[in-house]
């Protein structure tokens, strides 16, 4: 495609001229009757966060500063969703694509820049795709450049005819094409670069005479002469969203672009196909990360981690160098020190690991007293015995140990000092009386 390699957040001048005179608009106001749901279907989450999110993060990413979303079902969850920075536009009643943007016609009066124009159900489009089509756009002074993507099973998808040269004739939605048509497998992404006035202008042109009987938007297309069209080489970018399955499939590829990214930044990920990372997790080279684990967003990995399998590392987390975090263990919001280990069946929240500590099997922090959550402090070189609970908030001093079933309670173990027993209390050295004759009579 015509697109440049995929670049960092690093904006040249150029990308930023070309950002700055131009406006967004997420089309997301549709039921989506598909999903048979309660929930508007832009709300629907992949990996933590909601469709029309991922949508209006890659619109920021690409520079776009100036984001209007067209809501109507759920719109005030939607609304929510795309926070305070966002613009709104009301669609009351859901008519089309082509309708939802006829919507902003009053907002973008006037203005005579660059317009993209996204769906809210599309969420894997780039940031550097959307620059490349604004460039692409502006290079050749197009009235509107498309997004297309050549895709294995097009059906559902608009599609792109060309005529014998390959040269672009227009988009025919799948309601309406005639069977050859229904097997071009080079479909419409639903992404779009107009010149705002030449849009608005052809929207109103637009009739609802189809299949459908709504306003698509493609219609456009009609009454413009400059056509650009973007080809991506990654048909993901193109996954739209409009039943149950195709939220799962674009969930997986999403994973797998995610995965894929910190593989090459140096992280071993053993089985991809079992692995579960969000948007958001930093992870340092050399760290390797086993089957069957789940890293949400916020988490940061240090080099030489060992992470899995079956472990969930919950925002907030941050392992230093060489920690390691074994099956059936949660880590929420809890820092855990350099080659620090819980390597089973534990749950550490709200807790503070210094270096070298060793945490037993079934180790618990009792983080949460039923209204408020307390921290953990676990000093260095310190251990747990299995099935440790730790009422916090408690300290664990430098090189403290707990016996096996130890529930210690709120405060302070020594440094150096073994306790033990329910609760809790520093083991009594062999010549001390203190336990005889318990249990007799
Ligand atoms: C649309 C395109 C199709 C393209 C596909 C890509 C049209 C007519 N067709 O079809 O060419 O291949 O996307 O995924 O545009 N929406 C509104 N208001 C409405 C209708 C829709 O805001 O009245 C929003 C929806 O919430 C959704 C987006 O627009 O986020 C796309 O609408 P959808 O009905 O899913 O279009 P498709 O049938 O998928
Ligand atoms: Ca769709």
């Amino acid at each position: 495609m015509v697109a440049a390699r995929p670049r960092k957040a690093h904006f040249t001048h150029r990308d930023r001229v070309s950002a700055q005179n131009a406006k967004a608009v997420i089309l997301a106001a549709g039921k989506g009757v598909r999903m048979k749901s309660e929930r508007a279907k832009v709300l629907h989450e992949i990996l933590g966060a909601p469709l029309v999110a991922h949508v209006l993060k890659a619109v920021r990413d690409a520079g776009v500063a100036d984001v209007l979303v067209v809501v109507g079902c759920q719109a005030g969850e939607v609304r929510a969703v795309a926070g305070p920075e966002a613009a709104f536009v009301e669609q009351e009643e859901q008519k089309g694509t082509g309708h939802a943007l006829l919507c902003c016609g009053k907002v973008l009066a006037g203005f005579a820049g660059d317009l993209l124009v996204l769906a809210g159900d599309a969420p894997l489009v780039r940031p550097e795709t959307l620059r490349a089509m604004l460039e692409s756009h502006r290079r050749a002074g197009a009235d509107a450049t498309i997004l297309s993507a050549v895709v294995e099973s097009p059906a559902g998808y608009g599609r792109v005819v060309r005529d014998a040269e390959g040269r672009f004739l227009r988009i025919v939605e799948d309601a309406d094409a005639a069977p050859q048509e229904r097997s071009i497998r080079e479909i419409n992404s639903g992404a779009y670069v107009f010149r705002t006035p030449r849009v608005l202008g052809a929207l109103r042109e637009v009739r609802p005479e189809n299949a459908q009987r709504e306003y698509y938007l493609p219609d456009v297309l009609k009454a413009m002469k400059t056509i650009e069209v973007v080809r991506t080489d990654d048909p993901a970018e193109a996954l739209g969203v409009n039943t149950r399955r195709e939220l799962a499939a674009t969930a997986a590829a999403l994973r797998r672009r995610i995965l894929d990214r910190h593989m090459d930044a140096g992280v071993s990920i053993v089985d991809p196909g079992t692995t579960y990372i969000e948007d958001g997790v930093e992870i340092a080279p050399d760290a390797v990360i086993h089957p069957f684990t789940v890293i949400r967003r916020g988490v940061r990995i240090g080099p030489g981690c060992h992470v899995g399998p079956f472990s969930h590392l919950r925002g907030e987390t941050v392992l230093e160098e060489r920690a390691e975090i074994g099956n059936f263990v949660e880590v929420k919001k809890s820092r855990v020190g350099a080659r620090s280990k819980a390597k089973h069946l534990a749950y550490l929240g709200d807790a503070t690991l210094g270096a070298d500590v060793n945490i037993g099997a079934g180790t618990i922090t009792a983080n949460y007293d039923g209204a408020k959550k307390h921290p953990t402090v676990i000093e260095d070189g310190a251990s747990t015995g299995s099935n440790t609970v730790l009422v916090a908030p408690v300290r664990l001093g430098k090189g403290a140990k707990t016996g096996a079933g130890a529930v210690v309670p709120r405060g302070e173990v020594k440094a150096g000092t073994l306790v033990v027993g329910v609760p809790a209390r520093p083991l009594a050295r062999k010549s001390a009386p203190a336990r005889a004759g318990r249990g007799k009579t």
